[in-house]
């Protein structure tokens, strides 16, 4: 097999064999790699030009009640200081993020049970009321169809949900019993089917993550078609049992990323923070693969370091508003431009 060939076709034709597939996520040559960047930039910009959508990320909990290994505001890790926020102080998160221009409101939290479905539809219902113009993004884990759409009907645009792992062994391994890799499936389906722009993503490089397993996520998305799609490396957090596994590489990540790009062409695709994390460019060098969304923190500053999946997150200490400025100068370095436009998802721009 020809990695140059290999992605060719996949830039031609969208689709791989599974052997082929994982060719080309095992090995490496830098004019194949160089070929497949230049592709999936080239993909993003038929599709988005050079404009980057902002999301503004409120994390507006870290309580969570799941207990999965790799990340670090699991319920067992105890040196986690928790926190949440009130809907006041959601609610002018939302009020700095709209004047600092965003139009898109992530709400992310662990699965905190403190918050019940009535306070998740008063608080949605608010923020839409106040900001009709804006698109609002729930992130807050794997709830029941009817909450799902409750929250929808009180003007939730968009869910995001990483299945995390499309294999059930290694989902197995990354998450305690009592988690279900079907029911997180469920869910997805479920939120598609309600009307969400749904997003769904992975870790690259998770404890005994194989190629086979990639594979596996480039299959499921096939069949979910998501809207949006969310992937970053694995970084380890120290008071997790698995602190000790690698980070993710780099180039695998970037790789993926192009991929995706070539596979789901108009598909949202964030340039994330833990990309940002593992490398001072990382979040540059993922637009250039074909990311074309960028999801900076508006949360307090008081409470962003306790928002720790993993070991040195970056933009813990920033001003929303420096936030905001840097990111967009960064962009502009690299030929790009920030949109503050809502950014849906082609399919449902009226
Ligand atoms: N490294 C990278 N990403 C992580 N996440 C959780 N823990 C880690 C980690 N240690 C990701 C998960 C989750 C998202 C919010 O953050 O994929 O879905």
């Amino acid at each position: 097999m020809n990695l140059c060939e290999i992605v060719e076709r996949l830039n031609r034709n969208n689709d791989l064999t599974d052997e082929e597939f994982i060719f080309l996520i095992k090995n490496n040559n830098s004019i194949s790699d160089d070929l497949l960047q230049k592709y999936a930039q080239k993909m993003s910009q038929k599709f988005f030009g050079k404009n980057i959508y902002l999301r503004g990320l409120i994390e507006f909990t870290n309580y969570c009640k799941n207990d999965c290994y790799y990340c670090g505001i699991r319920r067992s890790n105890k040196n986690a200081e928790r926190y949440r926020l009130n809907s006041e102080e959601i609610l002018s998160c939302c009020e700095m993020g709209y004047n600092l221009g965003f139009r898109t409101f992530v709400l992310q939290g662990g699965e905190d049970g403190y918050f019940t479905d009535d306070m998740i539809c008063s608080i949605v219902y608010e923020i839409h009321s106040k900001y009709p113009d804006c698109a609002i993004t729930l992130s807050l884990g794997e709830r029941s169809k009817e909450s799902y759409k409750r929250f929808f009907e009180n003007g939730a645009d968009r869910y995001l949900l990483r299945q995390e792992t499309s294999s059930k062994s290694h989902y197995e391994f990354l998450h305690p019993k009592e988690m279900s890799f079907q029911n997180r499936q469920r869910c997805l389906y479920d939120l598609r089917e309600i009307g969400y722009q749904v997003g769904c993503g992975f870790m690259v490089g998770s404890p005994n993550q194989k190629a086979e397993d990639l594979v596996k996520d480039l299959r499921f998305m096939q069949e979910l078609k998501p809207h949006m799609i969310g992937i970053g490396p694995y970084v380890p957090h120290k008071d997790t049992p698995f602190a000790h596994y690698e980070r993710g590489n780099l180039e695998l990540t970037l790789k993926m990323l192009g991929i995706i790009r070539l596979m789901f062409k108009d598909a949202l695709l964030p340039s994330t923070t833990s990309l940002g994390t593992i490398h001072p460019k990382g979040r540059e060098m993922g637009i250039l693969h074909g990311a074309n969304v960028v999801m900076p923190n508006l949360s307090p500053l008081n409470v962003r370091k306790k928002y720790m999946l993993y070991d040195g997150k970056i933009c813990t200490g920033d001003e929303s508003a420096q936030c905001r400025i840097f990111l967009e100068k960064r962009l502009n370095r690299i030929g790009y431009k920030v949109l503050m436009s809502r950014g849906d998802h082609p399919d449902f721009t009226k």
